[in-house]
Parts: structure tokens; sequence; C-alpha cells
């Protein structure tokens, strides 16, 4: 049986990567779907941490990613503490369904854990990710230009690692630039 290899993306994963977004988010109505030109955005930003940009490998060939990078989230009496935001996941259309999307997801999150994080914070549907413990993030007192939407807007503690237990942050997440295309 093939297995899948789960691994930070490397020089070469760009192509591959671009393809796997773009087919995953596919629509009819844009020629290229705007998760491409954020993941490319991204990479030239000091929010990209290289350890945790997964990709899912299948018989050689990249059919899954999930991106984690950074956010600032609005301490309280000012200055701004580190977080995650978890996107965009994305799995090739041929490979959906097996279970790729799970692994990928997970081992970003294992990953971040390791390097001490607390907080990953993700917009997206609840059914897929409240499997890994994701739950409403305006309940937990975090706030962002998505949270009126409810049940989306979801966050994630991370166990603390031996390299670090940091508080968890609350307050208001801060995106970089490149998000506002999305
Ligand atoms: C969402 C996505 C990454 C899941 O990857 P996957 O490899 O198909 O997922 P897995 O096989 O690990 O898990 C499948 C499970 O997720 C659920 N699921 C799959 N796609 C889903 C979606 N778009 N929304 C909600 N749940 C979804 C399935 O019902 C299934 O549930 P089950 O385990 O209870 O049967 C993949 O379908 C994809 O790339 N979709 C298009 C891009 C996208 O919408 N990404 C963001 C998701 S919010």
């Amino acid at each position: 049986m093939t297995t899948l290899r789960l691994r930070p993306e490397g020089p070469a994963d760009t192509g591959p990567v671009r393809r796997v977004l773009a087919a995953a988010f596919a629509r009819p109505d844009v020629s290229t779907p705007p998760e491409v030109a954020l993941v490319g955005e991204l990479r030239d930003t000091d929010a990209w941490v290289p350890e945790l940009a997964m990709v899912a490998e299948h018989g050689g060939e990249v059919v899954g990613y999930a991106l984690l990078t950074r956010v600032r989230v609005g301490a309280e009496g000012g200055g701004t503490v580190p977080a995650l935001v978890l996107g965009p996941v994305a799995v090739a259309p041929h490979r959906q369904r097996v279970g790729h999307g799970t692994a990928v997801v997970q081992a970003a999150l294992d990953a971040a854990t390791e390097l001490g994080e607390r907080l990953v914070v993700v917009l997206g549907d609840p059914a897929f990710y409240r499997r890994f413990g994701f739950t409403r993030a305006d309940r937990m007192g975090l706030t962002s230009p998505w949270s009126g939407l409810g049940d989306p807007w979801q966050a994630l503690v991370l166990p603390p690692s031996t390299s670090g237990d940091a508080p968890v942050p609350r307050g208001e997440v801060f995106f970089p630039p490149p998000w506002s295309k999305v």
C-alpha cells in the first residue's frame, strides 16, 4: 500500500502546491482561485513559518496542503502576542475523502505544538475542523473581521509543549495584508 508522507514544503513544492490549491478551490467564475495568490503572497511575508507549511505526498505526488501562518492577537494593556491561522487547507480532488485532509492538518498542528505555539484560529466549516478540537472562537474571547459569521470562526488551544508554555492569547486577531483578498 502506498503510504502518505507528511512533511514541510520545500522549494520544489511551490508549483505542485499551487496546482493542488487551484484544483481544490476551482470555481467556474474565476480562472485562478484567490487561495493561490494568498499562499504566494504569504510566502513573501514575515508571517511565513517554514516548518508549518505542510504537504501530503502520495506516491511521489503532492496531493494535500495545510498552511499555518502568523497572526497577532491584541493583548490586554496594549501590544500584541503571536498566534497562528490555519488555511488554506486543500486536497487534490482525485484524492479527497480518504483521510489526507485530516492527516495533513493534524501534522501541521503537531508541528506547531512542537514549536511551542498555543493558539490557532481558522475560518471554515466546523463539520471538518471540529475533529481537531476547534470550537467557536468568539466564545474564547477572540474577535476578527469574521467574528460575526458565528460557527465558521473557530479556534484551537494547543497543549503546552516542552519548548514553551506561553499563555493563551485573547482579544482581537490581526491578519497580515494578504488575507484581505479572501
Ligand atoms: C476540505 C478538504 C481539505 C478535506 O480533505 P479530505 O482529504 O477530503 O478530508 P478527509 O478525507 O480527511 O476527511 C473527510 C471528512 O471531512 C468531511 N469533509 C470533507 N470536505 C468537507 C468540506 N468541504 N466541508 C466539511 N466537511 C468536509 C467529510 O464529510 C469527511 O467526514 P467523515 O470523516 O466524518 O466521513 C478537501 O475536501 C478539499 O480540499 N476541499 C476543497 C477545498 C476546501 O474547501 N478547503 C477548506 C475546507 S473548510
